[in-house]
């Protein structure tokens, strides 16, 4: 069975379609009808209105919206979520420290006690098919006692690059305003997912996992889509996914999952649920708004049911400060990072203002999740100068000089033009 996110959905979307999957939780007429014709209304008034929280039940501590400190130098926040800032990486070793990731959230980060969390299985893909209910539970402990594994993977918002649709593309878009920083790389270490789903009475004819977050409903267009979560075929649950309490060697910070989240080396960010409580395994295909509704590609060159989301495609971007300032007539040493869902990057160049030439890659990191690159540019006089980078993958896919543009304003991969004046 193939692991790629596109095949996979491709398959359920004929079931869904036909009946044959179950939308878990939300009823499916009124999914479709909030669906893909709707799509590029609903989320351009979305996206616009803050973010409506359900309200916490009694006695839960509703949370914050992001609880690390968020210093302007390393961060940008973006109403609930923040954004690294490329210049926070100049210097910086292959992973992005925990205290500049990005972080994503649909609502706010809740505060866990790890004491009482338990990882809670359930599910028709058991045995004995365990109820939300009564289901089979993991404390933290437990997870600890298992062998653990470590994975070194690059976690990216799947918006990440939207706002260069607008700014370079003149189509402007609603959401999040992402520039480039809406990426990370990080040592994660967990227990492989797959461990625990054999643990908990994994069944031969189970098709889906589910993981949900236990942060707070996910309310938009006054409709509560309940609790953020995306079902993975079973395939892919069993291969490299992790439940991670660990990254880069620290206890999961608060707004990256603590104390429990899944990591799905390769998709789009969406499917590594953070605060990871109940997960549903089914001998019936699942779906969730998180995979009908968002994360599709609609418009034009789309069906009307939207296209979902496949790999992340290829970018760059410089570790440069946007509009930096640098010394005319003294040679610098640029550098930046190129990455691909499609694999390994092979070849990235560098434009300064007199044409594209070979930036040299740092070989320690050849097969690795991103690649770091350097270029040598000695700005000629001062004034005003535009910075280009482009990748090309394992595949041979390079990166365009346009992003195609799509409603939902996902997947940016053109080449993004890096202002800098020399003085
Ligand atoms: N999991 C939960 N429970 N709630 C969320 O809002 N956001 C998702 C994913 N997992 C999200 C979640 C999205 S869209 C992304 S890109 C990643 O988490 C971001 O992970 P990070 O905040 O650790 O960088």
């Amino acid at each position: 069975m193939s692991h790629a996110e596109a095949d996979h959905d491709t398959r359920r979307s004929r079931q869904w379609l036909a009946g044959e999957a179950r939308g878990a939780g939300v009823d499916r007429d009124r999914l479709l009808e909030l669906g893909a014709a709707m799509a590029a209304l609903t989320a351009a008034a979305d996206e616009r209105e803050p973010v409506a929280v359900a309200p916490a039940p009694v006695g839960v501590d509703p949370g914050t919206p992001i609880a690390k400190p968020l210093p302007p130098d390393l961060l940008r926040r973006l109403d609930t979520n923040a954004e690294m800032r490329w210049t926070a990486l100049a210097g910086q070793g292959y992973v992005v420290p925990n205290d500049r990731f990005f972080v994503r959230n649909h609502t706010v980060t809740p505060h866990l006690d790890a004491d009482t969390w338990r990882l809670r299985l359930f599910g028709s893909g058991l045995r004995d098919a365990p109820t939300r209910h009564a289901p089979v539970e993991f404390s933290l402990d437990d997870l600890r006692r298992l062998p653990a594994e470590e994975s070194t993977a690059l976690l990216e918002c799947a918006g990440n690059g939207r706002r260069y649709f607008a700014e370079q593309q003149d189509d402007p878009t609603p959401g999040v305003a992402w520039g480039l920083g809406g990426v990370g790389v990080a040592r994660w270490r967990g227990v492989r997912l797959g461990t625990v789903l054999r643990l908990a009475g994994l069944r031969d004819d189970a098709v889906d996992v589910m993981p949900e977050g236990l942060d707070p409903d996910y309310v938009t267009g006054g409709v509560n889509l309940g609790r953020v979560r995306r079902p993975l075929p079973i395939a892919k649950a069993l291969d490299d996914v992790l439940l991670a309490y660990e990254m880069n060697g620290e206890r999961l910070p608060a707004d990256h999952g603590f104390p429990v989240r899944v990591v799905v080396p390769g998709w789009i960010g969406i499917s590594s649920i953070k605060w990871v409580g109940p997960v549903e395994v089914s001998t019936t295909p699942l779906f969730s708004p998180w995979n009908t509704r968002f994360y599709r590609m609609f418009g034009p060159g789309h069906p009307a049911e939207g296209t979902v989301l496949g790999a992340q495609p290829v970018k760059s971007a410089f570790e440069l400060a946007w509009d930096a300032r640098v010394p005319a007539g003294a040679e610098l040493l640029l550098r930046g990072r190129s990455w691909s869902g499609n694999g390994p990057i092979d070849r990235v160049e560098v434009d300064t203002g007199d044409g594209w030439r070979p930036a040299d890659l740092v070989a320690a990191d050849r097969g690795g999740p991103w690649q770091r690159w350097t270029a040598r540019w000695r700005p000629p006089a001062p004034g005003r100068y535009t910075l280009r980078a482009r990748a090309t993958d394992a595949t041979g896919t390079t990166q365009p000089d346009r992003a195609a543009p799509n409603a939902l304003a996902y997947l940016f991969d053109g080449i993004v033009h890096h202002p800098i004046t020399a003085l």
